[in-house]
C-alpha cells in the first residue's frame, strides 16, 4: 500500500529519496513520485508505473538537501500521473497513506471557497484544506491541529509548506509513520526498510503527534512540544536484501527452518496458554485468515476450546455478541491491516480480552492489544507472505499444545515429544524445500484454472495454497473441500485441469483418496501432497513429505505449495515479488 518517505539534511537528497521509495517497493504501488526543495523553489516529478520511470525523469544529482516522496497504490482515482503523490495546492505540497473518508464533503467546501482540483484524490483535497487554513493561521502548528480535527479516516502525511522550505512536517492517525535520525539527517517513512541504508536510529510518531524536521528534529502534542524515546531498528538489515537469491520469495522460504527454530525457542518462553477461555474468535486477512483455519483445528481438537475463526472486513461489521471468558485473536503480519485493526478495536471495545499474533513490532496492532505474541519471521518483503504465514501457524500450533498440556488433555511424556518434534519438523523442511518442484509447475504453468483438494485441516492447508498460487502466478485457482466437489464444481474438471489433493490428515484420507479417484475419472491430473504412500490409481503425481504428527505436519504441508507456487509465478514470467495490484500492508479497509 501507499509508501511515503522523506529527507532533510546534511547530503543531496535525491538518490535518498530514490533509494528508501525502492525499499518500499514490497508494499505494492502503480505510480511513484517526488517533491524537493531546489534554491526555495518546490519542483514535483511523478510518473505512472515503476520507480525506474520516475528515476528516468530525474536528475539524480540535483542540488537538493530535502524532499519528499511516494510510491501511490490507488484508492481514489485511477493509477495515473494526476493521481500520483505528491499533491500541491497553494502553498502546500503533501503525500499521503490512508483514506480520507469525508473528503467529498470537504471537496465541496473548498470548491466553494474557490479552489480547484486536477485529480480525483483525497490527497488533494486535504493539500487544499491545509492550505486554507494555513492562509488564515500562518502558523503550520496551529493548522495542522486544526486540520487533524477536520479529518475522517486513516492518514500519514508528509507535509512541505512553501514558507518553510527547509522544513518537513509529518502527522499521522492509524496509518504507521516513523522518523528516522542520522547526525543532522532526519528522515521519515512508512516503515522501517526505507531508512535502513541510512540508520537504524529512529521515532514512532504517535496519533495526534507532529514532528517537525530541518536542522533539528522536534515533536509537539497538541501545540506544546514534547520529548519521545528514541528506538533502534535490532534486525538483521540483511533481510531487506535479496541476499544472491532471484527474488525475496525464495530467499524467506529459503529462512523457514531457520524461522520455525526461532518461533519454538520464543514460545517455549511465552507463558501465555488458552487456559483461561472457553471460546475464542481468530480474525484476520488473507494468509493470516488461513492460518486461523489451521489454528481452529488444532485449538479445538487437542486444547478443547470452540474456535470461531473470521475474514476481519467481515467480523468487523457483523452484530457482536459478546461472552464471557472469551478471547478475540488478531493475526496479522504487518500488524497494520486496517480491517484487522478495526476488528481488534471492536473487541476492546466490547471489553474482550484481545491477544495480537504480530511480526512487525511495534505495529499499531502490536501496541492495541491487551496481550502481544510476536511470530519470529523477522522482517518478510515479498507481497505474498510465507515465512511469517510459517511462523504463525507454528506460534498458534504451540499455543494448542501448551493449552492441551496445561489442561491436563495430554500427558507429559506426549507434549515433550511433540515440542522437540519442532525441532526436528526445522530439520525436515530445510530437505523439502531442496527438493526439485519444477516437475509439477511444468505441468501447471500453461493452464488457466486450477483446483486445490483438501478435508479438515487439509482444507485449511489448501486455501492457503491455492491463495499462494493465484495471487502470484494470475492463474485462476480454487480452493474446494474435497467432498463438496461433487455438488457442482466437478463440472469443470476436464482433460488436463490440475488438482492439487492435500492428504496430511491421517484420520480422513480414506475418503481423500476417494475423491481423487473422482476428480481423475474425468480427465483430471491429480498431484497429492501426502505424507503417506497412495494407492496407486489415486493420483498422477505424488509429493510426499514427513509423517511427524498433526502439529508439525502442517508445517511440513506448505513448503510444496508455496515453492510449487513460486515456479509456476517464474514459468509464466510474473513479477514474483511484486504482484500486480498487492500491496504488503493493506492499510485501507
Ligand atoms: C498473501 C498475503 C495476504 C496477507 C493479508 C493480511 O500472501 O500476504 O493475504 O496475509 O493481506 O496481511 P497481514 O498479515 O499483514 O495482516
Amino acid at each position: 500500500m501507499c509508501g511515503i518517505v522523506g529527507y532533510v539534511g546534511q547530503k543531496k537528497a535525491l538518490p535518498i529519496l530514490l533509494n528508501s521509495l525502492k525499499a518500499l517497493e514490497y508494499r505494492g504501488y502503480d505510480s511513484a513520485g517526488i517533491a524537493y526543495i531546489k534554491d526555495k523553489d518546490i519542483h514535483i516529478i511523478k510518473k505512472q508505473g515503476k520507480i525506474k520511470n520516475l528515476e528516468q525523469s530525474l536528475s539524480i544529482d540535483e542540488d537538493t538537501y530535502m524532499g519528499i516522496g511516494h510510491t501511490r497504490w490507488a484508492t481514489h482515482g485511477i493509477p495515473n500521473e494526476i493521481n500520483a503523490h505528491p499533491h500541491k495546492v497553494g502553498k502546500i505540497t503533501l503525500v499521503h497513506n490512508g483514506i480520507i473518508e469525508n473528503y467529498e464533503e470537504l471537496r465541496q467546501e473548498l470548491v466553494k471557497d474557490g479552489y480547484t482540483f486536477k485529480g480525483e484524490t483525497d490527497t488533494e483535497v486535504v493539500a487544499a484544506l491545509i492550505d486554507k487554513i494555513y492562509q488564515k493561521k500562518h502558523d503550520m502548528l496551529k493548522t495542522l491541529d486544526k486540520v487533524t480535527n477536520k479529518l475522517e479516516g486513516t492518514y500519514a502525511f508528509g507535509i512541505i509548506c512553501e514558507d518553510y522550505p527547509d522544513t518537513i512536517y509529518a502527522i499521522r492517525k492509524d496509518s504507521p509513520l516513523i522518523i528516522g535520525v542520522k547526525d543532522k539527517d532526519y528522515f521519515i517513512a512508512s516503515d522501517v526498510p526505507a531508512i535502513l541504508n541510512y540508520t537504524r536510529e529512529y521515532y514512532l510518531l504517535e496519533q495526534g503527534e507532529v514532528a517537525v524536521l530541518n536542522n533539528t528534529c522536534t515533536f509537539y502534542m497538541k501545540g506544546q512540544e514534547i520529548n519521545k524515546e528514541l528506538k533502534s531498528f535490532e534486525g538483521d538489515s540483511s533481510s531487506v536484501s535479496k541476499n544472491g537469491y532471484d527474488h525475496f520469495m525464495m530467499k524467506e522460504m529459503m529462512e523457514e527452518p531457520d524461522v520455525l527454530h526461532k518461533t519454538v525457542h520464543h514460545m517455549k518462553e511465552e507463558s501465555f496458554t488458552f487456559m483461561n477461555y472457553q471460546s475464542i474468535d481468530i480474525v484476520a486477512c488473507g494468509s493470516a485468515y488461513h492460518t486461523g483455519l489451521v489454528g481452529k483445528y488444532l485449538i479445538e481438537q487437542y486444547a478443547d476450546i470452540p474456535v470461531n475463526v473470521e475474514v476481519a472486513s467481515e467480523y468487523r461489521y457483523k452484530k457482536f455478541f459478546p461472552k464471557k471468558n472469551h478471547l478475540v485473536i488478531v493475526i496479522s503480519q504487518s500488524g497494520e491491516t486496517a480491517d484487522t485493526l478495526a476488528a481488534l478495536k471492536l473487541a476492546k471495545e466490547n471489553n474482550l480480552d484481545t491477544l495480537g499474533i504480530v511480526n512487525v513490532k511495534e505495529s499499531s496492532i502490536a501496541r492495541e492489544a491487551d496481550r502481544v505474541i510476536y511470530t519470529m519471521a523477522g522482517p518478510e518483503i515479498a507481497v505474498a507472505t510465507t515465512k511469517a504465514y510459517l511462523a504463525q501457524v507454528t506460534t498458534l500450533s504451540l499455543l494448542a499444545l501448551k493449552t492441551a498440556y496445561e489442561k491436563n488433555l495430554m500427558k507429559k511424556d506426549e507434549y515433550e515429544e511433540i515440542l522437540h518434534s519442532f525441532d526436528v519438523g526445522a530439520v525436515k523442511i530445510g530437505k523439502l524445500l531442496n527438493k526439485d518442484y519444477e516437475k509439477q509447475a511444468k505441468k501447471i504453468y500453461k493452464k488457466n484454472d486450477l483446483f486445490y483438494l483438501g478435508r479438515g485441516l487439509d482444507y485449511a492447508l489448501a486455501m492457503e495454497g491455492s491463495l499462494k498460487l493465484k495471487e502470484i502466478s494470475y492463474l485462476h485457482s480454487e480452493a474446494y473441500a474435497s467432498g463438496e466437489l461433487k455438488h457442482g464444481t466437478i463440472s469443470l474438471v476436464e482433460d488436463g485441469t490440475p488438482v492439487i489433493s492435500v492428504m496430511i490428515d491421517d484420520h480422513i484420507r480414506s475418503k481423500s483418496v476417494s475423491n481423487n479417484k473422482e476428480v481423475r475419472a474425468r480427465g483430471g491430473y491429480v498431484i497429492a501432497i501426502s505424507n503417506t504412500e497412495l494407492p496407486n490409481d489415486s493420483y498422477d503425481d505424488l509429493i510426499l513429505i514427513p509423517q511427524i504428527n498433526d502439529f508439525v505436519n502442517p508445517i511440513m504441508a506448505l513448503i510444496p505449495m508455496q515453492m510449487i507456487s513460486y515456479y509456476v509465478a517464474k514459468m509464466r514470467g510474473c513479477d514474483i515479488d511484486k504482484p500486480k495490484n498487492l500491496a504488503k500492508s493493506v492499510t485501507v479497509e
